[in-house]
């Protein structure tokens, strides 16, 4: 499906809990979430629904997000079913891979094997401070035993935060001389938790690309958020998500599906479609939501603009 700027739109993000085992500070408030109950959220069942009606619609890749996914009770489930529908090519997930130690193997034997970790300090100390408790050396795990288990490509998001972690990007980068990973560096977007954060807090990635130095760089992919570079003779890469200082809303291919139930034709705006109503009443209706959706997308994000409404919605609602 086309939207109005005649954007194919192919990729659907789904959050299928706003739940998470972690409370990092720029994306959730220090008590968590308030548990919604469990008629408002949409049902795993439900999900495949919208796939299945999306997939017709031209939808060939979903990504996995939440909050935290892996610790929603049937995941393993649900990967299968989506991997099993017509027309769904890829399917990755997003984690801030704490439980991947222990649910690696049941993902990749599910069909998974495209994951992005994320993890923005590997000082134990400072990992705790920024995730409110978490231990890094489960994420560390983690990663070792998808890196074990051949699951490819891994990427690892690293959002930065100035005076937090500006002094780990060279260590970060360096992970990509031994391993056959990409590692993707984030400016910190004023959303949620962070909207109100200092501008001392943002970099961008410019200055951290100048930082790093000695970076090579490889041709842009299509549609994809990153910009990658190659540190010499490194096996995997350093990839750079510019959605403050170069946004690729032009190229952007996404609609998002939230663990309520909304359809959300941008990351930045407010406009919602309810596609759960549709889905409890008359489910051949989920196409014409989906289409709705879809004819709303914005042209691009209104970030520090007059036009930019904040929302009330935490990332951990969306996504990302
Ligand atoms: P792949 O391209 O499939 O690897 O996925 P991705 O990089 O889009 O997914 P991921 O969940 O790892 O997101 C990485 C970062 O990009 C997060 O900070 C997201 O919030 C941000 N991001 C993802 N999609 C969009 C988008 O459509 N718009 C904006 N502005 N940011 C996005
Ligand atoms: N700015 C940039 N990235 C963010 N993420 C969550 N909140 C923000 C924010 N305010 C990232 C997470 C995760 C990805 C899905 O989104 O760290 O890697
Ligand atoms: Fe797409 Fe909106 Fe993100 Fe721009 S801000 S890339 S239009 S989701």
């Amino acid at each position: 499906m086309k939207d109005t700027f005649s954007r194919k739109i192919n990729y659907m993000r789904i959050s299928i809990t706003d739940l998470c085992n972690l409370r990092c500070q720029y994306c959730m408030p220090a008590e968590g979430v308030y548990k919604k109950q469990h008629k408002d959220m949409i049902s795993l069942d439900e999900i495949v629904e919208v796939v299945k009606a999306g997939a017709e619609e031209g939808i060939t890749k979903i990504r996995i997000t939440g909050g935290e996914p892996l610790v929603k009770k049937g995941i393993i489930e649900l990967i299968e079913k989506i991997n099993a529908i017509d027309g769904i090519k890829d399917i990755a997930l997003t984690t801030n891979g704490l439980l991947l130690k222990s649910m690696g193997k049941d993902l990749k034997k599910a069909g998974l094997n495209r994951l992005n970790i994320s993890i923005d300090s590997l000082k134990p100390n400072r990992y705790k401070e920024i995730t409110r408790g978490g231990n890094v050396y489960e994420v560390l795990d983690g990663i070792q035993e998808v890196l074990r288990l051949n699951m490819k490509p891994i990427k690892l998001n690293v959002v930065v935060i100035g005076g937090y972690n500006e002094d780990e990007l060279y260590d970060f980068a360096s992970l990509t001389l031994k391993d056959a990973i990409d590692v993707r560096f984030i400016e910190l977007m004023p959303i949620g938790e962070a909207s109100n954060w200092s501008k001392e807090r943002f970099i961008s990635n410019e200055e951290v690309r100048k930082r790093i130095g000695n970076l090579i760089p490889l041709e842009r992919e299509p549609s994809s958020p990153a910009q990658y570079f190659k540190l010499p003779n490194a096996l995997g890469r350093v990839g750079f998500i510019d959605p403050i200082s170069s946004h690729f809303c032009n190229s952007c291919n996404r609609i998002r599906l939230t663990s309520d139930g909304k359809l959300k034709p941008c990351l930045h705006s407010q406009q919602e479609v309810d596609v759960m109503d549709v889905i409890r009443n008359n489910s051949s209706d989920i196409k014409s939501k989906l289409k709705e959706a879809i004819l709303l997308k914005p042209e691009k994000h209104y970030l520090y603009t007059d036009e930019h409404i904040i929302g009330n919605r935490n990332m951990s609602e969306i996504g990302g």
